[in-house]
């Protein structure tokens, strides 16, 4: 059996990598959680029972350490973070810690105790932020907006840095956006399709959001935890992107979701006075809201995946309609309730 350690394990992705690496049948599964206040193993429950959990946390570096120590895992997944862009603006010091310095915890546990170890470093499209070229490929500079994007740029250099200086294998996945049915409630494709299955269902008002016109290149989470195992399969180690190489507007994404509750949205107004409107009833269904809005936006992404699917032989199987579809299927079961 190989070992793996998971940080971030009870994330939407940790959990869609452990149950993939369960079904593998030759994983011993080791998963970080942090300690809370409330549940937060509610995305491991149909499996929580053959996977190894231990608390720690990537801002601890002699937690970390230990971790790495006891476990000497064969594989790594730095998947924890504070992975909110717009929250990065509120607490960009605790992002920086552990969205930047977390992975160096990790990468200098293992460079002491099991340098063999590989590691995947979950880098992120917010590294082009305002971007410099489209679409983006492991060659296009990055020029990240965000604290968020900033940190996770320290974390995308550190871990080159080490594979280059100590001959360590790491790859960092420039994933673009991706989604599924255990998305966290406050990203925007969730929010969305609980708060229309809630309104239908006469729980919720209206849905009040930010910038509705920014583009995102939207993908399927159990698709991508594929890309990011297979990059830890290869004979040498190195980034690459991941993406579905379309991209669609917040406006597009509700248009597609709102026929599964039998809405047709059509928009009035301009700016922040915008309001989406069901067609069917006249009702006001989705209001613009300053509020959700960030100090700096990332309005466009488009990732091209050449190179993960000449190398990887990976490519995405789940686009836009078929996400939405997915999620809104899911919510409409569920009641839109979160995790
Ligand atoms: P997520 O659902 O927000 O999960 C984040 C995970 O990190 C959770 O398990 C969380 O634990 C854990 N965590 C946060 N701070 C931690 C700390 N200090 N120590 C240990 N664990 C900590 O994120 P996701 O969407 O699955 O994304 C996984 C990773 O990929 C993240 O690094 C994210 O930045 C990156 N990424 C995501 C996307 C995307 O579109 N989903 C795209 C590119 C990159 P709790 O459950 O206790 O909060
Ligand atoms: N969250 C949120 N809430 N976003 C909104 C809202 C709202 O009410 N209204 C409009 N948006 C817009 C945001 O301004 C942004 O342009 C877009 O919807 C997507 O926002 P999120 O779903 O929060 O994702 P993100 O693109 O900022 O970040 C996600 O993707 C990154 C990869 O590009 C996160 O998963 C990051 O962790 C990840 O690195």
């Amino acid at each position: 059996m190989k070992k793996v350690l998971i940080f971030g394990i009870t994330g939407m992705d940790g959990a869609n990598l452990a149950e993939f690496l369960l079904n593998k049948g030759d994983y011993e599964i080791w998963g970080v959680i942090r300690r809370s206040s409330s549940f937060n193993t509610g995305r491991l429950t149909n499996f929580f029972d053959n996977i190894n959990l231990v608390y720690g946390d990537v801002t601890d570096s002699l937690n970390v350490d230990s971790l790495i120590y006891d476990i000497k895992p064969d594989e790594v997944y730095m998947l924890a973070a504070q992975s909110h862009v717009k929250i990065s603006f509120n607490l960009p010091l605790y992002t920086a810690q552990v969205d930047s310095l977390g992975i160096l915890n990790i990468l200098e546990g293992c460079r002491k105790h099991c340098p063999n170890t590989k590691i995947y470093n979950a880098s992120t499209s917010e590294l082009f932020g305002d971007v410099l070229e489209i679409p983006q490929t492991e060659l296009t500079k990055f020029n990240p907006i965000s604290p968020y994007g900033i940190s996770k740029q320290f974390a995308f250099y550190i871990c080159k840095n080490y594979r280059e200086s100590y001959n360590m294998f790491i790859c960092n996945g420039i994933l673009f956006n991706h989604e599924g049915e255990t998305r966290g409630s406050t990203f925007v494709t969730k929010k969305i399709t609980e708060a229309l299955v809630k309104i239908k269902n006469g729980e919720q008002e209206i849905l009040k959001l930010g910038n509705v016109n920014a583009k995102r290149d939207w993908g399927y989470s159990k698709c991508y935890i594929e890309g990011m195992w297979l990059m830890l399969q290869q004979d040498t180690p190195d980034d690459y992107v991941l993406a579905t190489g379309e991209n669609h507007s917040i406006r597009e994404f509700i248009e597609e979701a709102a026929p599964y509750v039998g809405m047709d949205i059509i928009w009035q107004g301009e700016g922040i006075n915008e309001k989406g409107i069901d067609k069917n009833t006249g009702n006001i269904i989705i209001d613009v809201d300053l509020k959700y809005f960030r100090p700096s936006e990332v309005n466009e992404l488009l990732g091209d995946y050449t190179k993960a699917k000449t190398i990887l032989g990976w490519e995405p199987k789940v686009k836009f309609k078929e996400i939405v579809k997915i999620m809104m299927e899911h919510d409409i079961k569920t009641g839109g309730k979160s995790n």
